[in-house]
């Protein structure tokens, strides 16, 4: 009986588990916000190297930002974040690695949704 007893709750226990990662795996993706993403944007002075609407940089070295692919943006931002100067793990750049340590994975989202929402230059020549 007592090992019976067992079972059962050890199949309990295991039933709830993957109930509770059914939930999670049902949360609906993070809606990224690009209007706190402008703000954002514009309280870590992004402007200040990509220029105006971030589609002006001030120098040739400066990627031309506006109207990208916010997947794309938000992975370049992930991997500056990561790369933490080692190469293998993410992109190795010491200027954006500094801009973005302090934004969590959610800002990176809304700060990729406000930069797609820019009109730019940037163009896929057919
Ligand atoms: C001090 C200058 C400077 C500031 C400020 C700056 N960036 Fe950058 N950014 C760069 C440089 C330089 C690169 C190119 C780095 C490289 O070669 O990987 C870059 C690259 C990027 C890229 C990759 C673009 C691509 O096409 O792959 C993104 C996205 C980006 N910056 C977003 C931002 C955002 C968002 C901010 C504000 C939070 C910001 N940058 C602030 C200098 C800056």
């Amino acid at each position: 009986m007592k090992a019976l007893d067992t079972v059962l709750k050890t199949a309990c226990t295991a039933a709830a588990l993957i109930g509770a990662i059914n939930v999670l795996a049902m949360q609906p993706a993070y809606a990224a916000d690009a209007s706190n993403g402008k703000v954002l944007t514009e309280a870590h002075n992004c402007a200040a190297c990509h220029g105006p609407n971030l589609n002006k940089p001030v120098s040739a070295e400066y990627p031309k930002l506006a109207g990208q692919h916010a997947d794309y943006l938000y992975w370049a931002l992930r991997q500056y974040q990561m790369g933490n100067g080692n190469p293998n793990f993410g992109r190795n750049n010491p200027i954006m690695a500094a801009q973005v340590q302090s934004l969590s994975q959610s800002d990176l989202k809304d700060i990729s949704a406000y930069i797609e929402s820019l009109d730019g230059d940037l163009v896929v020549k057919k």
